[in-house]
C-alpha cells in the first residue's frame, strides 16, 4: 500500500464502535494484575498465555477471555484496563469510543457492579479532560446465561443509568438467538438505552432479522453474514442499519480464512453503513489502525473508502447531534488537506 494512503488512515480522525473493554486487557497486564491480587494464573509466563491464543472458533476464543479476565478484582484494575486502552486508541487517532463491558463475568466472581462500572466509567472522564477524546458505556447481556440473569443485571445496573448510553448482547451466538432477549431489551428501551446486539459473526441472517424485528437494535455487531440474504441486505441498506465490522477478529475466529477474503468491500458496495472496529484487540493481534492498514492492504480499498469509513463511524455512533456534525466536519477537513 502506498505510504500516504497508510498514513490517512493512521491520522484520519476516527470512532470506534465495537471494543470489549475485557477484550483490550494485554498479557503483560494480565500477569501484573494477578500479581497485584494474589492470583495463581494457569499459565506460566506471558509467552505461553500468548501461545494459547490459537483459537478456532468464537468459542474457544471466549473461554480464554473470560479465563484472563479473572484477575479484575478492584476498581482501579478496571481504571487500569480501561485507560491502557483509552490511550492506546488515542494515539490511533480514535476521537470517540463507545465501549463494552461484560458485568456478569464479574458479578458471577463477587465483584461488585460498582467496582466494575466505576472503574471503567473513570477512566472514560479522564480521558475526557487529558486527551479531549469522548466515550460512552454499552452494557452488554452475556447470552449464553438465562434472561433472568440479564434482567438482574439490569436492576444492579440502574442506579448506575446515568453511566450507560446503551446496551447489547454479546457471548456465544449459535444456539442463543437474540429472541431469548426480548424482555431485558424491552425494558432497556423503556429506558431510554440504545439498543444493540452482536448477530451475524457466527449466527445466520436469521439473527439480524430477530435483533431487528425482535429486540429493536439500531447497530448490528459484526453482521458479515447478512449478505447470504439478498433481501436483508437490502433492508440494512435502505434502513441505514450500522454494521459494527471487525476484520481481524473475523479472521482469527475463522468467520473468513483470510482476510483477502473478508466481505468490507462488498458491504460498502452493496451500500451499508459498515465501520471497522478491533472488538479484542489484545487477543486478535490489533488495535484500530492495525485492523484499517491490514484490511486496506489485503483487499482493494482506496482513499474513498478511507473517508466513508471515517464518515460511517461517526454517522453510526451514539453521540447526539450536535456532537456528531462537529466530527464529521473534522473528516471532511481532514480529507481536503
Ligand atoms: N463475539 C461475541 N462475544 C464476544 C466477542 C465477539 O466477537 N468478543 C467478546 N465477546
Ligand atoms: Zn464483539
Amino acid at each position: 500500500m502506498d505510504a500516504g494512503l497508510r498514513t490517512t488512515l493512521q491520522e484520519m480522525p476516527k470512532a470506534e464502535l465495537h471494543i470489549h473493554i475485557e477484550g483490550s486487557l494485554e498479557p503483560e497486564l494480565i500477569f501484573a494484575l494477578a500479581a497485584r491480587n494474589g492470583i495463581t494464573l494457569a499459565y506460566h509466563s506471558i509467552d505461553e498465555l500468548r501461545r494459547a491464543y490459537a483459537f478456532t472458533d468464537l468459542q474457544s476464543f471466549l473461554d480464554i477471555y473470560y479465563a484472563g479476565a479473572s484477575v479484575l478484582l478492584t476498581e482501579q484494575d478496571f481504571f487500569d484496563m480501561t485507560w491502557a486502552y483509552l490511550q492506546r486508541a488515542h494515539g490511533d487517532h480514535v476521537c470517540h469510543t463507545e465501549i463494552f463491558f461484560d458485568p456478569q463475568t464479574h458479578t458471577a466472581r463477587g465483584v461488585a457492579f460498582s467496582t466494575v462500572i466505576d472503574g471503567v466509567h473513570r477512566a472514560l472522564r479522564e480521558a475526557q479532560v487529558q486527551l479531549g477524546m469522548s466515550g460512552a458505556l454499552i452494557m452488554c447481556f452475556l447470552r449464553h446465561l438465562p434472561e433472568e440473569d440479564a434482567l438482574a443485571t439490569l436492576e444492579q445496573a440502574l442506579p448506575h443509568r446515568a453511566k450507560l448510553i446503551g446496551v447489547g448482547l454479546d457471548s456465544s451466538e449459535r444456539g442463543h438467538p437474540p429472541e431469548n432477549f426480548a424482555r431485558v431489551f424491552a425494558r432497556c428501551k423503556a429506558l431510554g438505552l440504545h439498543l444493540v446486539a452482536h448477530a451475524g459473526e457466527e449466527g445466520p441472517p436469521a439473527y439480524i432479522e430477530t435483533a431487528l424485528d425482535v429486540l429493536h437494535v439500531e447497530r448490528i455487531d459484526h453482521g458479515v453474514r447478512c449478505l447470504e440474504d439478498a433481501a436483508l441486505t437490502q433492508r440494512l441498506a435502505r434502513d441505514k442499519v450500522p454494521l459494527t465490522v471487525c476484520p481481524l477478529s473475523n479472521v482469527k475466529l475463522r468467520v473468513f480464512d483470510r482476510l483477502s477474503d473478508h466481505n468490507l468491500l462488498r458491504l460498502l458496495d452493496a451500500g451499508l453503513v459498515a465501520t471497522v472496529n478491533s472488538d479484542d484487540p489484545a487477543y486478535f493481534g490489533g488495535y484500530m489502525n492495525d485492523n484499517l492498514v491490514q484490511t486496506f492492504e489485503a483487499l482493494p480499498l482506496q482513499r474513498k473508502h478511507a473517508q466513508q469509513l471515517a464518515h460511517n463511524s461517526f454517522v453510526a455512533s451514539f453521540l447526539d447531534n450536535v456532537t456528531k456534525e462537529k466530527y464529521l466536519a473534522e473528516v471532511d477537513a481532514f480529507f481536503l488537506r
